[in-house]
């Protein structure tokens, strides 16, 4: 049976790889962002090992410099949608922005994909954090980010309130009588908002899972209060173990001040372990995920969270440069992290760059040390459990061959689904709908 509670795990499936390089390894799938063979293999793999959900990322504006992955891929909805056929358990989570969506579109999208799937939908909220967004849409700017937020609120209200224009059993479809649905039971929002005004219904039924699962990420201060008050689970990318203690308490802490049980959101921190049979594999195995960045790569990689800052015109051998306010507008925690670390460690440019795209030494090891960690991470408070993603072509693989073994073995993960849906899978309750709430108040 194992323990009672256990390690919830997300694979990242992110086509040719997080980093520039990648698609330069040998083995790589060289247009894996846009195979389907490939997602079916790795969501294939992923459910194999038993993981709670997939995950694909996205966003919405690239130019030259921008990582192969991004320059041509998968939409969320499209491919998830297309993985829902060929799995049957594993959750089927994707990124949104509610920048650049109009609720009622998205709501109706989302419950699509969880009808489709038998309930494993998920949304990953995000709210834009590159400023060249805009042009892609005809907005005369980026909005700041504090009212990207406030904008993110209400969407996501909006989002929940459409989610629940039918009651669950609304749709009668009695032939006899001719009633296809009861008006009853019918509700449309009228929402008029500093945003959005949105009048529903949504026009498709309550989906399996009551409300697709809500993810989130943010990890500034805004980012911190939104996520604590609306998700259901949070992506982080801490870089070691007490940054993620205290990431976790913090946002615990929040989620209990807002009157939710913090039991009732998980925090997987987002990681791309390296892993070999025995140390000689595993130092090999490291040297050719190091091999894969060069340091015009990492630079690039680098100005990401700063709104694609150009760092390339910086001294390389000198300390980290003074930055300003660059970065506040974008990836605020993450950008707000690297300037700090760089500070307090007196890094150069050169190796700030590094640093932050080699992998991770915490998560580099053979199958039993890596399940060490996970489970020292796990048992301390410090993560719920973890976003794996690739830093090899086989990462995958190797990660459910080896360590998911070594986790079942102690009980730290399932052999076998229990549930159907992605709440089953994540231990979340199906919200009953406001309107059903109050009639059986
Ligand atoms: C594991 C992980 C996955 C993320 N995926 C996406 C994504 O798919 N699209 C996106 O625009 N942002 C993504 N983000 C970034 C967040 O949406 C957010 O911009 C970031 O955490 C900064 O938030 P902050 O400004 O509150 O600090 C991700 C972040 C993490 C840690």
């Amino acid at each position: 049976m194992g323990s009672p509670r256990q390690l919830k795990l997300g694979a990242i499936i992110h086509g040719v790889g997080h980093g520039w390089g990648d698609w330069r390894h040998p083995d790589a799938v060289a247009d894996a962002s846009v195979n389907f063979r490939f997602y079916r293999q790795q969501a294939q793999l992923a459910e194999a090992g038993r993981f709670d959900f997939l995950f694909i990322a996205d966003s919405l504006h690239i130019h030259e410099k921008s990582c192969p992955h991004y320059l041509n891929r998968f939409e969320p909805l499209t491919i998830l949608s297309a993985l829902a056929t060929v799995t049957e358990h594993i959750g089927l989570v994707g990124t949104a922005t509610v920048s650049y969506t109009e609720p009622f579109n998205l709501a109706r999208q989302f419950a699509s994909l969880d009808h489709i799937s038998g309930g494993r939908a998920g949304w990953n909220v995000v709210t834009s954090w590159l400023s060249g967004t805009a042009d892609n849409f005809g907005r005369p700017e980026h909005a700041p980010h504090d009212l990207r937020y406030r904008i993110a609120r209400e969407h996501l209200n909006v989002v929940k309130g459409l989610w629940d224009s039918w009651e669950d059993d609304a749709f009668v479809r009695d032939k006899a009588s001719g009633k296809f649905f009861d008006p009853d039971r019918l509700h449309a929002l009228n929402h008029q908002g500093e945003f959005f005004s949105v009048k529903g219904p949504l026009n498709i039924a309550r989906s399996p899972q009551g409300q697709p699962v809500i993810f989130q990420a943010g990890s500034s201060e805004e980012g911190r209060n939104f996520a604590a008050q609306n998700a259901d689970a949070i992506f982080v990318n801490p870089e070691s173990f007490d940054e993620a203690l205290a990431y976790y308490r913090d946002i615990k802490t929040r989620t209990a001040q807002y009157g939710r049980d913090p039991q009732k959101l998980s925090i997987l921190p987002g990681i791309r372990p390296i892993v070999g049979r025995d140390p000689a594999e595993v130092e090999r195995r490291y040297r050719q995920a190091v091999d894969l960045v060069s340091i015009e790569d990492a630079l690039v990689a680098l100005g990401r969270p700063f709104n694609d800052h150009d760092f390339s015109r910086y001294p390389l051998d000198e300390p980290f440069p003074e930055l300003g306010d660059i970065g506040r507008d974008s990836q605020q925690g993450e950008s707000n992290h690297i300037k700090r670390v760089a500070r307090e460690e007196g890094l150069s440019l050169r190796e700030a760059a590094l640093r932050f795209s080699r992998p991770n030494r915490a998560f580099v090891g053979t199958p039993e040390q890596i399940a060490d960690t996970l489970q020292h991470w796990f048992e301390k408070g410090a993560a719920d459990g973890f976003t794996i993603g690739s830093l090899l072509p086989d990462s995958l693989q190797s990660f459910t061959e080896l360590v998911v073994p070594v986790l079942q073995a102690r009980g730290l993960l399932r052999r076998e689904y229990a549930g159907r849906t992605l709440r089953d899978n994540l231990g979340l309750d199906v919200p009953v709908n406001r309107y059903s709430a109050r009639r059986l108040a």
